[in-house]
């Protein structure tokens, strides 16, 4: 069976010393948690949130990763930046990264390769805006990015890899997806990743929910069988309701 991995994704939010506030509060809560954690905080806190991590079952991971190693990039954090500080996870193509930055599936592919070249495990998201779930073309979107952002990923890549499945219309508004219309697009991802890979690949693959979960929905969300986890936004940034995700696992 898979393990569940919930993942929190903090976003632009938490300066240095909330970061000490909310891990250390975190660590007291999670002492043998059921599922896998992974607290993605802004870059300024990542050294920090990996010292504080340290001897815990919470893994560090980062937000965004540039696809250059070094050089005049003002602003861009390399992967090896990322490897120094002790992260082990970096999330890449957010739907806010692919809304306001502009990514590409071709681009967030060549991160999700610079992240396995560097030994750390991509989180790889995907998901569909308001307006192409209303005009039925959900699974042809999601077949596309799905296609673009595995390209080239070897079996044993694709079976280490996380993909966070985000509907653009849940994430931070309040809206989930229903139970239902969740469950059927990881179906259809585990079914793609099985036409492009082999059905053992499929059956390994981690496919997170991300969009509005929160202790009260978390549960039902993670019961179904192609549920692997969450990536959480808004309900990541306090401990009890983050804690209560991961119990709900
Ligand atoms: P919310 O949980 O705030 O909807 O955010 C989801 C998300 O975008 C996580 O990456």
């Amino acid at each position: 069976m898979r393990k569940k991995i919930i993942a929190g994704n903090w976003k632009m939010n938490k300066t240095v010393a909330d970061t000490s506030d909310l891990i250390n509060a975190l660590k007291a809560k999670l002492t043998e948690p059921k599922a896998g954690v992974i607290v993605c905080p802004p870059y300024t806190s990542l050294a920090l949130a990996v010292e504080l991590a340290k001897g815990t079952p919470i893994k560090v991971g980062a937000q965004d990763v540039s696809v250059n190693d070094d050089g005049a990039f003002t602003g861009e954090i390399s992967i090896g930046m990322l490897k120094a500080a002790g992260c082990e996870y970096v999330i890449v193509g957010h739907s806010e990264r692919r809304q306001y930055y502009k990514e590409t599936d071709e681009l967030i592919n060549r991160k999700a390769q610079k992240v396995f070249a560097s030994g750390l495990i991509p989180i790889i998201c995907v998901g569909e805006t308001l307006a192409e779930r209303e005009s039925g073309i959900t699974s042809q979107i999601i077949t596309g990015q799905i296609k673009g952002v595995l390209a080239g990923l070897t079996p044993g890549q694709m079976e280490t890899a996380i993909i966070a499945y985000e509907p653009v219309w849940a994430i931070g508004t309040g809206k989930t997806a229903t139970t239902q219309q969740a469950e059927e697009v990881h179906l259809l991802i585990r079914t793609l990743i099985a036409e492009l890979y082999s059905p053992e690949t499929a059956e390994k693959a981690v496919i997170q929910y991300g969009g509005s979960v929160k202790p009260d929905n978390a549960k039902e969300l993670l019961a179904q069988p192609n549920i692997d986890g969450a990536l959480v936004g808004g309900a990541c940034l306090n401990a009890d309701s983050f804690a209560a995700i991961i119990d709900a696992a």
